[in-house]
């Protein structure tokens, strides 16, 4: 591909990819951590589309769990698989279209 800056919509489709490719095993087709994998899990994973969840999660704490792991947990850090862009894609992917997050962050916007 030759595209010289990635559009939003480019970075859904590569971070849908990899959501599917690395992560569902955990997470769950709709992120809601709803696995067979999850089961055997302590502790399991969050359910992203939960409210407490969206409040809690912030993009910057995403891609920090996301690079680094989490201590403790079956999250590994993936700075060693994934390049910077794809965490970044595969983050925006989860909260775009498994959240639903509105971004960028507009408080007037009430809606879940
Ligand atoms: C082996 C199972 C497993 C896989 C694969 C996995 N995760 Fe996780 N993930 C977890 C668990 C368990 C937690 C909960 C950790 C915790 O409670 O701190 C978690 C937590 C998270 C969190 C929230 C961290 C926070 O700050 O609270 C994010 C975001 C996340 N994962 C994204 C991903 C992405 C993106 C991928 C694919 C690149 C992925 N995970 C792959 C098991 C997995």
């Amino acid at each position: 591909m030759a595209a010289n800056h990635h559009t939003p919509d480019n970075d859904i489709a590569e971070g849908k990819k990899i959501y599917h490719d690395r992560c569902k095993v955990c997470h769950g087709d709709h992120g809601d951590g709803k696995t067979f994998a999850a089961n055997a899990l302590y502790p399991s994973p969050k359910n992203f589309t939960a409210k407490e969840s969206k409040e809690e999660l912030t993009r910057e704490r995403m891609i920090r769990s996301v690079t680094k792991g989490r201590p403790k947990t079956a999250m590994m850090p993936w700075e060693n698989v994934l390049t910077e862009q794809e965490i970044s894609s595969v983050v925006s992917y989860i909260r775009q279209e498994l959240m639903r997050v509105q971004e960028p962050q507009i408080n007037t916007d009430e809606r879940r």
